[in-house]
């Protein structure tokens, strides 16, 4: 018997079709907020993710004193202070959302007063020291606990700025330096191991910023300001995923997903599902907007198990759960290199996914770094998600090409990044089935 928590309960064989719009992009939500309460003048943003992990964010900046208002359902208008915080009187609550957590660790270490930052059950299990000890390196003072949240960060720390080599490849720990840099003294450059998104990049340019970029390189000179300008947040990829999977798996007459982002540092997915066999059309949006979106179109296609390319992987980190149902579903085998990140999101994600696919009679091999997934025929069953969202959306999905129901427990996480995931799959013939 697997822990408790709200439930769902899928049941199989469902065939979809019809057309949606998945909520706002999550990295960007946080980001415009940020953004937003950093810089000069009033920032406009549509399209915001209302989700707990960004509004953990939003409450965040306003425990600094920044007035936030929210004119309408997806819209925030952020009265931008040019940085200056006040401090906060109590623990800043990061919740689920590691991206909240790190890239405040770099906005916050420079200030002239101290913070901590705290956070759920899962994020408390999450590595802080990778951004914490090159912060430390800049000049910042800072305590993790043993590695992990409650992070402490000590005001009045003069910032230097630094030329860092990140040993992983995180978007988070980048964008968290890069952060830092704006409030330091000269130069920070920061050269990546592979590439990962570049939201920050893109969005600090938006608001005025000199953001220079070599090859794997990136770097910003301290003191620069930032200017508001208005956010269009399109829809999230890495919610779009669960539908792409799904699509592939069972829309016979095709699946059409409106207005997703397509920054190319996020759709490694759509190069693995089509190298696969995924039929996945993609009508392109505005080629000039600050972050790429097309409309995407998908049908049911047979699939085929391929070996994933490792300069994918970061491409395509937080579509991996999804990813794994669809080399379930498909004829033979794939294999997952180079993704020993996996195991420090939300959950472990090659842990939680083997077991959930165990669960269900899947055959596989679960590497350090990776997995080996054969395809074959997949039972009911019931799956422990660890309390992390994509791994519930994920079994979700994985009912359409089950043989009996599927039950996944410990699903709140869900409206961390994708609130209404159940309504609007049902809109499109996917019935889950909500249970407290
Ligand atoms: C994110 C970066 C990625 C991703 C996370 C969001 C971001 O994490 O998994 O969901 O918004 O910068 P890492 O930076 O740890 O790779």
């Amino acid at each position: 018997m697997v822990s408790g928590g709200p439930r769902f309960r899928v049941t199989p064989g469902a065939s979809l079709r019809g057309e949606l719009r998945v909520p706002g992009d999550k990295s960007i939500s946080h980001r415009a907020l940020m953004f937003g309460g950093m810089a000069e003048g009033i920032t406009e943003i549509e399209g915001f993710l209302d989700g707990e992990d960004c509004l953990a964010t939003l409450k965040a900046l306003q425990a600094l004193g920044v007035r936030i208002e929210r004119p309408g359902p997806q819209r925030v208008r952020v009265h931008g202070a040019g940085g200056r915080f006040n401090a906060p009187v109590a623990p800043l609550d990061m919740g689920n959302a590691g991206t909240a957590m790190r890239l405040f660790m770099g906005l916050l270490c420079g200030q002239s007063f101290s913070s901590v930052l705290v956070g759920d059950p899962s994020l408390s299990r999450r590595p802080m020291e990778r951004v914490a000890r090159p912060l430390r390196l800049m000049g910042a003072r800072i305590d993790t606990t043993d590695g992990l949240p409650p992070v402490t960060l000590h005001g009045g720390a003069r910032l230097q700025g630094i030329d860092y080599r990140l040993p992983v490849a995180s978007a988070q720990l980048k964008s968290a330096l890069l952060l830092a840099g704006l409030h330091a003294e000269g130069i920070t450059r920061i050269t990546e191991p592979a590439i990962t998104r570049d939201h920050t990049e893109r969005m600090l340019r938006a608001f005025g910023v000199d953001v220079r970029q070599e090859g794997l390189a990136v770097s910003v000179t301290g003191g620069q300001r930032l200017r508001a300008v208005p956010v269009a947040v399109p829809g999230d990829f890495s919610s779009a995923a669960f539908f792409l999977v799904a699509g592939c798996l069972a829309a016979n007459d095709g699946l059409l997903l409106r207005n997703v982002g397509m920054n190319p540092t996020r759709t490694g997915l759509i190069q693995m599902l089509q190298a696969m066999g995924g039929q996945i059309e993609i009508r392109p949006g505005d080629p000039n907007a600050a972050e790429p979106v097309a409309d995407l179109f998908v049908r049911r296609s047979r699939l085929r198990g391929i070996r994933v390319p490792e300069e994918l992987v970061s491409l395509a980190i937080d579509e991996f759960p999804v990813f794994f149902i669809a080399a379930a579903a498909a004829e033979g085998t794939t294999t997952v290199t180079g993704a020993a990140e996996l195991r420090v999101k939300e959950s472990d994600r090659l842990a939680v996914m083997a077991e959930g696919l165990a669960s269900l009679g899947v055959r596989h091999e679960l590497h350090a770094d990776g997995i080996v997934i054969h395809g074959g025929p997949i039972s009911g069953g019931r799956i422990d998600s660890h309390g992390d969202h994509r791994i519930a959306m994920a079994f979700a999905v994985c009912s359409l090409v089950a043989s009996g129901t599927i039950e996944i427990n410990d699903v709140a996480n869900v409206a961390t990044s994708f609130p209404g995931f159940a309504t609007l799959a049902q809109s499109i013939g996917l019935p889950v089935e909500s249970l407290p």
